[in-house]
């Protein structure tokens, strides 16, 4: 049975005494959030260690949001998945369409990201989304395959079973615009049926996938209420604790 999972993508925000702040609120909150459903809260590098501390043995999962491509040495500035592990980390956002767009995040790199996040037992959450001329060029179901076969097929199934994937529409990300459910539906179980063509329905079946771009407490309802929508990542209003829960609790 695949988890329900609402992950918090906090980006670039809040200082370390805010993100303290932040996690206290939403692990004050948890208690009103169903049994079935797992939270996550994805922050930055500095705040890992700290938030750790705060949401402890809780339900709430810790996820950073990228790490190095390489397993440790001279690579000033990055951050290894062993040097993650230590602090407490469970899980890593990987293939962010921002850092896709940014910080040349090609497949190449999510390959060699992802099996050194799973060799260290952290599980990816792994993105996938097109953009608005992709979209309008009605690209998106090319896109989106290109990034699962490119990254995730190269796993094997047992890594597989490991991965948590988001599909956040470019288009949707911070920009107020949210993906209908329609079209989230029809992208997540054509995501489902990729992942079963290499893996089998089981591990398909299994596999979380999440909604990303503006989801937020007036639409979460009708997104989760999608046979093959299990939760979401959510960005701006995951640094609202009272936002963040209600999306939450939005099963
Ligand atoms: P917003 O919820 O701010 O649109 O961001 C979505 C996102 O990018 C989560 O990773």
């Amino acid at each position: 049975m695949r988890k329900q999972i609402v992950a918090g993508n906090w980006k670039m925000n809040t200082t370390v005494e805010e993100g303290v702040q932040l996690a206290k609120d939403v692990l004050a909150k948890s208690a009103e959030v169903g049994n079935g459903v797992k939270l996550i809260t994805g922050v930055p590098f500095t705040h890992l260690y700290p938030v750790s501390q705060i949401i402890g043995s809780s339900n709430i999962g810790l996820a950073a949001q990228n790490c190095a491509d390489e397993p440790k040495g001279a690579f000033t500035g990055e951050v290894s998945v062993a040097m993650l592990k230590s602090v407490g980390t469970q899980y890593c956002i990987l293939g962010h369409s921002e850092r896709r767009e940014y910080y040349t995040e090609t497949s190449e790199k999510l390959v060699k990201k992802m099996a050194l996040a799973l060799e260290a037992g952290i599980s990816p959450i792994f993105c996938v989304g097109e953009r608005l001329d992709q979209r309008e060029a009605g690209e998106h179901f090319n896109v989106v395959k290109a990034q699962i076969e490119e990254v995730l097929f190269t796993l094997s199934a047992e890594q597989m079973a490991n991965v948590i994937v988001a599909y956040e529409p470019v288009w949707a990300i911070g920009t107020g615009k949210t993906a209908t459910a329609e079209q989230a539906q029809e992208i997540h179980a054509f995501i489902r049926k990729t992942i079963a063509s290499k893996f089998g329905s089981k591990i398909a079946d299994d596999t979380t996938i999440l909604y990303g771009g503006s989801c937020k407490p007036s639409n979460a309802k009708e997104l989760f209420a999608c046979p093959d929508i299990d939760g979401g990542l959510i960005g701006g209003a995951s640094l609202k604790a009272d936002d963040f829960i209600a999306i939450a609790k939005s099963f």
